[in-house]
């Protein structure tokens, strides 16, 4: 048994970050792949939204924030993230990420959409994740006051006999105690067939905490990203929607426009998912807006396109809908703390209030330094030990391919983009199922949230659509609480 004043579960850049502001104190942090793989964090081709740019405001910022999230961002949770977001690109540049430049050597800050002003720092065009997790990885393997862990994957929160978090149990039922516990455990996206996250991410980090009875927030609302690239990849690649800022066109298969190229991601991955459905395609068009710049100035998507032989400076590229970022998660205060003491949560597993039913792009990278530096600070000032006491505990079981891939596709049929609820109803039906045969694994306990909680809100808002009530109603956020295995999630909404 391993133990630790502090334990961060999960190495991207929430993660990452946090034991890199906890400086001089010591952390562990696990990490369940090697560095920098399985990690949604690498791979986003968005930057980082900040207000930098002249003219630019971080009330302008924290007002797109709300709007886009459709009536359920905490606007206080909104401004502070605008308001502290662009000292913390100043800590990234100090970490040595090359963000872009204009001629006159200020930051280079693009549009995406549902932004007022131009405000995403972007590296090499569409490579921001890499080049931040590659100064993250490199300080942090330098740091003398953090202990990585590679290959160690948690699968339960242990507790001392006053209900404390006081620890992870690993596979092969392998102990880490901590004082404090910050789960930075990434997404959900892996939960559905088509995403562009890690096949990994399949909501470990609130399953886990749902299961030692903290509170969830919104953990309906899964945010899909209008243009993955349709390969028929797994995951799917992203187009980025900076490309869309450059003025490429969603277009449908027999060229014609049927969607206003940057109104909010939930309008568009709508617009594209029933033309799709219609038969009529969905593509993005490209060749005129970026034509010959591609290779210099969206690399990333140019080298996924090439290796599936398009060259999207002569073809427009095939598109689709794909699970991409949550939303929901374990409902924190505006210092990473959950409702169970002992208990942080920082970066896509936690749902601060900062996006709603809507996350405005490029505000996921911000709202994770922002609250990776709040938590540090916390932890800098507070630097309690607590008694490591863990009461008995077993991990639960992990599901198999065969499970996985059914609870992918039944995410994929009845919790995408439009959702109804007859779907709603039958998919949690196979979810409890898939739990009989193969035991209460995190990723089912995750999918049954997720679906819980879209059966119970009956309007439609943001990433929730229901053609059963396409209305909105009464503005609330979901909080929810899990009974255990056999029980059902108290999916009651509450303000
Ligand atoms: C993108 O580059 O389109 C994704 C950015 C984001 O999800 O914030």
């Amino acid at each position: 048994m391993k133990s630790a004043s502090i334990l961060i579960v999960g190495a991207g850049l929430a993660g990452l970050f946090l034991a890199l502001k906890l400086a001089p104190r010591r952390c562990v942090v696990l990490s369940q792949a090697p560095l920098g793989q399985a990690s949604s964090s690498a791979w986003a081709q968005g930057g980082l939204a900040a207000a930098l740019a002249p003219g630019d405001d971080p009330k302008l910022h924290a007002d797109d924030t709300v709007a886009a999230g459709a009536g359920l961002v905490d606007p206080a949770v909104a401004s502070l993230i605008a308001r502290e977001g662009p000292d913390r690109v100043r800590d990234l540049i100090s970490l040595g990420v090359p963000f872009d430049r204009t001629p006159d050597g200020a930051l280079a800050q693009s549009l995406e959409a549902a932004h007022s002003r131009p405000r995403v720092v972007r590296v090499s065009g569409d490579l921001a994740g890499k080049a931040i997790m590659d100064a993250l990885i490199a300080a942090a393997r330098a740091a003398p006051h953090i202990e990585i862990v590679e290959r160690k994957r948690a699968r339960a929160l242990l507790r001392d006999a006053n209900g404390r978090v006081c620890g992870v149990l690993c596979d092969n039922e392998e102990a880490f105690l901590a004082s404090d516990v910050i789960l930075a455990t990434g997404g959900a996206g892996g939960l559905y067939a088509v995403t562009t996250n890690p096949t990994e991410a399949q909501g470990q980090g609130f399953a886990m905490a749902a299961r030692v009875g903290a509170l969830i927030a919104d953990p309906e609302f899964v945010q899909f990203h209008p243009t993955a690239i349709d390969i028929g990849r797994d995951p799917a690649p992203l187009a980025t929607e900076a490309l869309r800022g450059e003025g490429a066109h969603v277009i449908n298969g027999k060229g014609e426009a049927f969607v206003a190229d940057l109104a909010p991601r939930d309008v568009v991955a709508r617009a594209i998912h029933l033309e799709r459905q219609a038969g009529r395609g969905a593509f993005l068009d490209a060749r005129e807006a970026v034509g010959s710049k591609f290779p210099a100035h969206f690399p990333t998507v140019f080298a996924a396109c090439m290796s599936a032989g398009l060259d999207p400076r002569e073809a427009p590229i095939p598109i689709a809908p794909a699970a991409h970022y949550h939303m929901g998660g374990v409902a924190t205060d505006i210092w990473g703390r959950t409702s169970v003491e002992g208990l942080w949560a920082v970066g896509e597993c936690a749902s601060t209030g900062a996006h709603g039913a809507n996350r405005l792009a490029s505000n996921s990278l911000l709202e994770a330094v922002v609250f990776a530096h709040r938590i540090a600070a916390r932890l800098r000032d507070d630097a309690a030990e607590h008694a490591l006491a863990p009461g008995p505990a077993t991990a639960p079981p992990t599901l198999a391919d065969e499970p996985r891939a059914d609870l992918r596709r039944i995410m994929e049929a009845h919790a995408n983009v439009v959702r109804d609820g007859a779907g709603l109803e039958r998919a949690l039906a196979d979810v409890h199922a898939l739990g009989e045969s193969h035991g209460q694994a995190n990723a089912l306990v995750a999918a049954h949230l997720i679906l819980s909680a879209a059966l119970a809100r009956t309007e439609s808002r943001g990433a929730h659509y229901r053609s059963d009530y396409p209305d909105v109603a009464t503005p609330q956020r979901t909080f929810v609480t899990w009974r255990g295995v056999s029980g059902t999630p108290n999916a009651a909404a509450a303000s």
